[in-house]
């Protein structure tokens, strides 16, 4: 089963990790991208940036947006090949993200401004529903760093 993945920070890097994720057809097979994170959720502004990267050049995948809600102001969702991704609004304290609703087992930190332990581990507290589903995040950050693959 895919691991669902979050990215907070969908600036210059979260939106590359995104698009290596997509070029390599690991989207929805390998990585569920389930939620990016900026200080806004228009999806519309992230497609359009997406698209056209001035440095990266053309994005390759379909990419439509649509409301999560019929009375949503604007379009909060990304649709990229099919796969819907959330968007959701920024804190400052990443263990107010809501990774335990969407499932989020692995979060991709690029905002530039957790940069270490201490700051990034609200992250876990966000995704944390017991102790195993804990320490199971851990192993899976371990391969992660170490390249491992898990079945
Ligand atoms: N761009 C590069 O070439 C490069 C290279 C190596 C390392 N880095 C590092 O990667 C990190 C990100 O760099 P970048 O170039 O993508 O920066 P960026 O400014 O393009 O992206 C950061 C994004 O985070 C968003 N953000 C701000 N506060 C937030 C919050 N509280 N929650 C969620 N999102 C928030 C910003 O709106 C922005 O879109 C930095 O630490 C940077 O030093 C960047």
């Amino acid at each position: 089963m895919a691991t669902k993945v979050a990215i907070n920070g969908f600036g210059r890097i979260g939106r590359m990790v995104f698009q290596a994720l997509c070029d390599q057809g690991l989207l929805g097979r390998q990585f569920d991208v389930v939620a990016v994170v900026d200080i806004s959720t228009d999806a519309d502004y992230f497609a359009y940036q997406m698209k056209y990267d001035s440095v990266h050049g053309k994005f390759k995948h379909a990419v439509t947006t649509e409301k999560s809600d019929a009375s949503k102001p604007e379009a909060d969702v990304l649709v990229v090949n099919g796969h819907k991704i959330q968007c959701v609004m920024a804190t400052k304290e990443p263990s107010q993200l809501p990774w335990k609703a969407l499932g989020v087992e692995v979060v991709i930190e690029a905002t530039g401004l957790f940069t270490d332990g201490e700051k990034a581990k609200g992250h876990l507290a966000a995704g944390r529903q017991e102790g195993d589903h804990h320490r199971a995040g851990q192993r899976r950050r371990e391969d992660l760093r170490h390249g491992r693959e898990r079945g």
